[in-house]
């Protein structure tokens, strides 16, 4: 059985449509994201599972119920869902303990079961020695934990959570990540997660949906969607990438902006096309195909990131971070790309990628 069914729901702010006509099902213990830049409704889409926000349009099933429809609202406490929201909140005049412990108190269960439950649930997020203490002497951080505890704690069904690492430093934001994965694995919990951070959604999930303008552009893993991006915007948003005005023929794309210089393609398709390469898939070999000079060179320790100008084109590579030892700004190089993936011309322009200028 599905864990959350939607159906072709619309969400409109007066004249502003946030969400157009999304058709989506989630299964129990999958782990979704929801990604895409600020604004593209993914919070409003989470305050409509939950329960706190009505859609204009469109129907919500959670465990194959009808809760949200024309005729029927069943309100968020009836849901049985485990929510934590992008502004987190922590009962001020609670201690940690009672904060955690409250969602189950309402529940009344047993005083020992809650014992157990909140122990357990302070033991997953790390905050067992924080238990006394109250939310105003505990960190940012800290407090996202007990957000987190607190939706953990009645093992729901349906976790929801909304940019929950945001507060955290970039270290313990890493760690929580694996730790939050491996709680939903644990509990077998379908997980309905919301950032906009890529390199979080990859990380995490089992799929993600990659929204823009409110409508859901692309569906899949993490490697469907990092290397077979149905479109330019996909692309760039996943990862990084440089795009370039390319015409296919006879076996070959040309790069105009590269003075001509061409490489292998096996493209069905030919004529003029926008050809996306990323980085990491730019490989410096003495017989590559393409020709230019090493422009600037940035040292990261694991990796040295380079800009090679060909022509008029900047095209950007990662090469292992003892390159720069190597080589030099001015130093002629030949290139590779690798995996190039091919768009219709002008679908990468500046509108379509959002990119203001
Ligand atoms: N109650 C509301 N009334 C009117 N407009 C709203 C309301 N809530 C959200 N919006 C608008 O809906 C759009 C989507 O908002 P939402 O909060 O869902 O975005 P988001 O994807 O979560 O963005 P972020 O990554 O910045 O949190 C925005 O344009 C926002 O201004
Ligand atoms: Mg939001």
């Amino acid at each position: 059985m599905d864990s959350v069914k939607i159906v072709n729901l619309t969400k409109r702010f007066g004249e502003n449509t946030v969400l157009s006509h999304f058709d989506e099902s989630f299964h129990e213990g999958e782990f979704v994201t929801l990604l895409g830049p600020s604004g593209c409704g993914k919070t409003t889409m989470l305050r409509i599972l939950a329960g706190f926000e009505k859609p204009t349009e469109g129907e919500v099933y959670i465990g194959g119920v009808l809760v949200t429809g024309p005729k029927t609202f069943v309100p968020p406490e009836k849901r049985r869902i485990g929510m934590v929201f992008q502004s987190y909140a922590v009962w001020p005049h609670m201690n940690v303990w009672q904060n955690v412990a409250y969602p189950l108190q309402i529940q009344k269960l047993s005083k020992d079961e809650t014992n157990q439950k909140v122990a357990r649930a302070l033991e997953m997020t790390h905050l067992t020695q924080y238990a006394c203490r109250t939310p105003d002497s505990l960190s940012g951080g800290q407090q996202q934990r007990v957000a987190l505890a607190r939706a953990l704690v009645g093992s729901p069904s349906l976790l929801l959570l909304d940019e929950p690492l945001s507060n955290l430093d970039a270290k313990l934001r890493e760690s929580m990540r694996y730790e939050i994965k491996e709680i939903q694995q644990a509990l077998g919990m379908t997980v309905v997660y919301v950032t906009h951070d890529r390199t979080e959604a990859m990380a995490m999930s089992d799929r993600i949906l990659l929204i823009n303008g409110g409508v859901v552009q692309q569906s899949g893993t993490p490697r469907e969607i990092y290397n077979r991006p149905v479109n330019p915007f996909v692309a760039d948003f996943l990862g990084r990438v440089d795009f370039f005005r390319g015409e296919i023929r006879n076996g070959r794309v040309f790069f105009e902006e590269m003075g001509g210089q061409s490489i292998p393609c096996k493209e069905e398709r030919t004529g003029p096309a926008d050809v996306a390469v990323r980085p990491e898939n730019v490989v410096l070999r003495d017989d590559g195909p393409i020709e230019g000079k090493i422009e600037s060179l940035f040292y990261l320790g694991d990796v040295t990131d380079l800009r090679v100008r060909a022509g008029d084109a900047l095209i950007r590579l990662t090469a292992p971070g003892s390159l720069i030892d190597e080589v030099k700004p001015g130093h002629p190089v030949r290139l590779d790309f690798k995996n190039c993936l091919y768009f219709d011309k002008g679908t990468a322009s500046e509108e379509a990628l959002g990119i203001k200028t």
